[in-house]
């Protein structure tokens, strides 16, 4: 039995291959989750401006003020997070967009890395391209894309690359990979989640020590700029703006930068590089 399988938890794959959702993959929408947080604390918002409604002063005007900008906000990101992210993260038959990028930039017999793969959406999509290559998944599976590598090789499964991939825990401030080993290290919105601009060039910089001499980073990110700010309000500056990234890429030396909104109409945004 090779390590990946034994790895594996054979328990939840049966469980899941053998259930109704057999040939269905599951990335997670995380995005939809927060979404739903934001408009409970919205209603319980409202919630707490009726209170302030039936008692006296000084409470009412105290639970006014809290209550109607926490429910406005909450509500306001909440609701506008759902078409902005399904325009994004739609379902994976009508999302084509990825496919694009990688089917220009793989030939089939590299070896990849997905940073941050969380339950395999990019590694698998990767895979699906290679025929001798193979890429290697790796992320903290700290609770948002799941708490272990077995809903990635469920889908790799599921998906038939199951041998083109391997998934395991991995922290991409310290990659445990020899300098020079890739052929392209994938990133798909791994990089706003890496508090802190420090912790951002840690990051670039273990990812050009882990490319080959001429191998290429691919990266998708959400750009910061006015839309978002009308989406997500304050949240945004989770994110970064374009010229950001293409000035962490130059300082960390990556060649032949290109860091572009994917498409016109949304802050999705593509970077290429290369060592
Ligand atoms: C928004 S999710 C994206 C997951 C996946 N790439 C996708 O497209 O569905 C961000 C992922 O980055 C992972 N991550 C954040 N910081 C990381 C780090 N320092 N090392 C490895 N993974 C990290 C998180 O655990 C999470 O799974």
């Amino acid at each position: 039995m090779n390590n990946k399988v034994a790895s594996l938890n054979e328990e939840f794959m049966k469980k899941k291959i053998d259930g109704k959702d057999e040939n269905k993959p599951n990335y997670g929408l995380v995005a939809v989750k927060y979404s739903i947080y934001m408009v409970i604390i919205g209603i319980i918002g409202i919630v707490i401006a009726l209170i302030g409604s039936q008692v006296y002063f000084p409470f009412n005007i105290i639970l006014f003020l809290g209550g109607i900008p926490l429910a406005f906000i909450c509500l306001y990101t909440g609701l506008s997070y759902i078409p902005f992210y399904y325009f994004m993260l739609k379902p994976e038959e009508k999302n084509d967009f990825w496919y694009e990028v990688f089917e220009k930039n793989i030939q089939g017999n590299e070896h990849v890395l997905d940073v941050g793969c969380g339950k395999g959406r990019v590694a698998i999509k990767v895979a699906k391209l290679l025929n001798t290559g193979k890429v290697v998944g790796i992320d903290l599976f700290k609770g948002s894309s799941g708490y272990s590598p077995d809903p990635a090789y469920r889908n790799a499964k599921i998906e038939k690359v199951f041998d083109k991939t391997e998934f395991k825990h991995g922290n991409l401030l310290k990659l445990e990979f020899p300098d020079n080993e890739f052929d392209i290290v994938t990133s798909g919105s791994v990089l706003h989640d890496v508090h802190g601009d420090k912790n951002k060039e840690m990051a670039m910089k273990e990812i050009f020590r882990v490319l080959k001499p001429g191998g290429k980073f691919i990266a998708f990110e959400m750009f910061r700029d006015v839309r978002m700010y009308l989406v997500f309000l304050f949240f945004s500056f989770v994110f970064k703006p374009k010229h950001y990234w293409t000035e962490l890429l130059n300082k960390f030396n990556f060649k032949n930068i290109k860091v572009e909104y994917y498409s016109e109409y949304l802050n999705y945004g593509l970077f290429i590089a290369e060592k």
